[in-house]
């Protein structure tokens, strides 16, 4: 387990992420009735780009610094995520403070809302603890996201988000992604199900589109967005989100968010972003 987010916090990969789960949670919100947040793989929660790991080649100044030069009227849907950052660096200089999943749920949640995390590693999970302080509403588990998430389902709430976001650092990660989302969905078919995944090859990610359908799920949606034509596919050259049960207040925004972002985030040519309805009602 080398993976440290720390080294990618606030990359272009983390803004199409952060920017959906803020719609999605706020969607949520949009009923009055109470909510669980179920992060399977959750970091560290707070990011300091100050550090020597942010600073090593610091790949926030392709993702969030670009994103906040670029706000106005045209970011409206973003406004709530871009707000949440701005509001963690109030008093500094300069952008320092990035905030991870745990952070940005825990900063929308309400009073009767809930918030469960699960982080393997255990120097991450220590600084999670640190990072989300003394809150009743929030559950922090250490240990395997993959195999505690059929025994986290349902949540008592009986509605709620599961965002399962690993670090790709296996090479079966996919077929464990799938086949976790898949379990997860049949123990919460009601959940709103988020996944994050990296493109470097596209070609690779049609037999995980393939096999997420090929299970059964329904309603499920793809965001995808390439910062640049996937000449090298050694490299990370986009990255996708698949979203089962998308909230309807959300939707129009998830629709509009990776072409949206694409122009902002690219790098060159090819850069694009596209919406695919995988499967429908
Ligand atoms: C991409 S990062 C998570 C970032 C976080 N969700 C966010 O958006 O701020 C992946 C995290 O998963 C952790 N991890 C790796 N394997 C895991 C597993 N099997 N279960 C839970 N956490 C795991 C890593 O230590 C790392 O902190």
């Amino acid at each position: 387990m080398n993976y440290r987010h720390l080294f990618h916090a606030g990359n272009f990969a983390d803004v199409l992420k952060h920017a959906s789960l803020v719609l999605l949670i706020e969607a949520l919100k949009t009923k009055d009735k109470p909510f669980a947040v179920l992060d399977t793989h959750a970091g560290r929660g707070s990011y300091d780009l100050m550090s020597d790991e942010a600073q090593r080649n610091p790949e926030f100044r392709g993702g969030i610094v670009k994103t906040l030069a670029a706000d106005g009227p045209r970011l409206g849907a973003l406004k709530p995520y871009l707000d949440l950052v701005r509001q963690q660096n109030l008093g500094q200089p300069a952008l320092r403070h990035y905030p991870g999943s745990p952070l940005i749920a825990q900063a929308l949640m309400r009073q009767d809302d809930r918030l469960i995390l699960v982080e393997k590693h255990p120097e991450e999970a220590a600084a999670l603890r640190r990072a989300m302080g003394r809150d009743a509403r929030v559950h922090l588990h250490e240990g395997d996201g993959y195999e505690r998430i059929e025994a986290l389902l349902p949540p008592p709430e009986r509605r709620g988000l599961v965002l399962i976001d690993p670090p790709f650092e296996i090479r079966d990660e996919f077929d464990h992604f799938a086949r976790a989302l898949v379990r997860a969905h049949r123990r919460f078919p009601a959940g709103v199900f988020m996944g994050w995944y990296p493109i470097k090859a596209p070609a690779a990610i049609a037999g995980f589109h393939r096999a997420l359908k090929e299970a059964g799920l329904r309603r499920l949606v793809a965001l995808e967005m390439m910062i640049q034509a996937p000449r090298d596919p050694a490299r990370l050259n986009g990255n996708g989100l698949v979203i089962v049960n998308p909230p309807f207040a959300a939707r129009a925004a998830l629709e509009a968010l990776p072409a949206l972002l694409a122009p902002i985030l690219g790098t060159g040519p090819g850069a694009s972003g596209k919406f695919t309805e995988l499967v429908g009602e």
